[in-house]
């Protein structure tokens, strides 16, 4: 077992891998506990968590919002949750960034903490204090960032995902190999196929590899000034499929980072090649590489994204595999880049 602390200048995170639902109890008693569960999770594991206070998290992407954030406050209300409870979120990326929400304004803030039981979750959304929730469809825009008092990767619950979900989490990790951890390429193109049959000594050096990359980015630059924005390479076009396309989070990723590496090469920034070593990994993993796109309409949605500076969208490119750069383009030359790229 790894047990690993993510340490900043707000708060401090425990980082169990792997863990199981018995392990809350290393941080607090069922007593004045309630965790916030993914209905999905709570059908399939409703015995393990029987005895806790439960609030089901509905996780359709369009019901990660303020009206369900609204809810819960209700559900706290009711419950008359004080500032001796602890909230923790049970399940992936949806129901953590929630919890993390919800509890890191109630009262001014709640000790809250996860059980990430998604690998998308393990290796990204439950690290790092990012919490909130959509709002007009606009991915995560209301939110803050708040450390978890710790996060416990239920490495088992991976087992009962459905096989298109679980494959998501590795848009994430092959992310990481791109942006920053070169030795995770070689690593995946080995072992990737022995990941995707749930190999349990595979899966666990991938989430502590990954879980690693992030941590050191975050401990770095927490509030996102700098180098934290490496970790969006893909995503400001993930977010604009999301909105447009209602496609999950993975394989928006997957698809923006194909795209974002054909800028880089396009730019003059990244040698050719590099695009398809990281086509052939992400269609090993069953994950999309391309995305068919109507280039205003892709504009006009990441232009309303957080990642916007005056009259430039901010890109996270490629120089090299292992490589990644902060570039900033400005909307007037990215309608004929992507208009050639499409
Ligand atoms: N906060 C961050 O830094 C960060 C980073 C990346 C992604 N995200 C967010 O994470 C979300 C995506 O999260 P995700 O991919 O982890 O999945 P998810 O929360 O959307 O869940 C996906 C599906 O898996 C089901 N599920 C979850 N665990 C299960 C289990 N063990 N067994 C059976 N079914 C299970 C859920 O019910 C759901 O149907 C997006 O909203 C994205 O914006 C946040």
């Amino acid at each position: 077992m790894h047990k690993t602390f993510l340490t900043t200048g707000n708060g401090h995170s425990e980082i169990i891998i792997p863990g199981r639902f018995e392990d809350i109890s290393l941080f607090s008693s069922k007593e004045n506990t309630l965790l916030l569960v993914d209905e999905n999770v709570l059908k399939a594991y409703r015995k393990e968590l029987s005895g806790f206070n439960v609030i089901p998290i509905s996780v359709d992407e369009k019901q990660k919002d303020i009206s369900q954030v609204l809810t819960i406050f209700e559900e706290f209300l009711k419950l008359e949750v004080d500032r001796s409870w602890i909230i923790i979120g049970v399940g992936g990326g949806i129901t953590t960034d929630i919890t993390g929400f919800v509890a890191s304004v109630y009262l001014r803030g709640l000790k809250f903490g996860f059980v990430s039981t998604t690998l998308l979750g393990q290796v990204d959304a439950a690290i790092g204090g990012k919490n909130g929730v959509n709002f007009k469809s606009y991915k995560n825009i209301i939110g803050n960032i708040r450390q978890p008092a710790f996060v416990i990767c239920h490495t088992d619950s991976l087992k009962t995902l459905p096989a298109s979900v679980f494959r998501e989490g590795f848009a994430e990790i092959i992310k990481y190999a791109f942006i920053k951890k070169p030795h995770l390429f070689d690593y995946l193109e080995m072992n990737i196929l022995a990941a995707l049959k749930h190999d349990p000594d595979v899966l666990e050096y991938l989430i502590y590899e990954s879980v690693m990359a992030k941590k050191e980015i975050v401990e770095a630059d927490e509030m996102e000034s700098g180098d934290r924005k490496l970790l969006n390479f893909g995503h400001t076009f993930a977010h604009a499929f999301e909105k447009l396309y209602g496609i999950s989070h993975g394989s928006a990723v997957s698809a923006g980072m194909v795209l974002a590496a054909k800028l880089s090469v396009n730019l003059g920034f990244l040698p050719e090649d590099v695009i398809s070593k990281l086509e052939k990994l992400l269609l090993k993993a069953g994950l999309p590489v391309k995305m068919q796109y109507d280039t205003d309409e892709l504009i006009r949605t990441m232009r309303l994204d957080k990642k916007r500076k005056g009259k430039d969208i901010q890109f996270i490119l490629l120089e090299d595999l292992g490589k990644a750069v902060i570039k900033s383009i400005p909307v007037s030359q990215l309608k004929s880049l992507l208009n050639d790229l499409r």
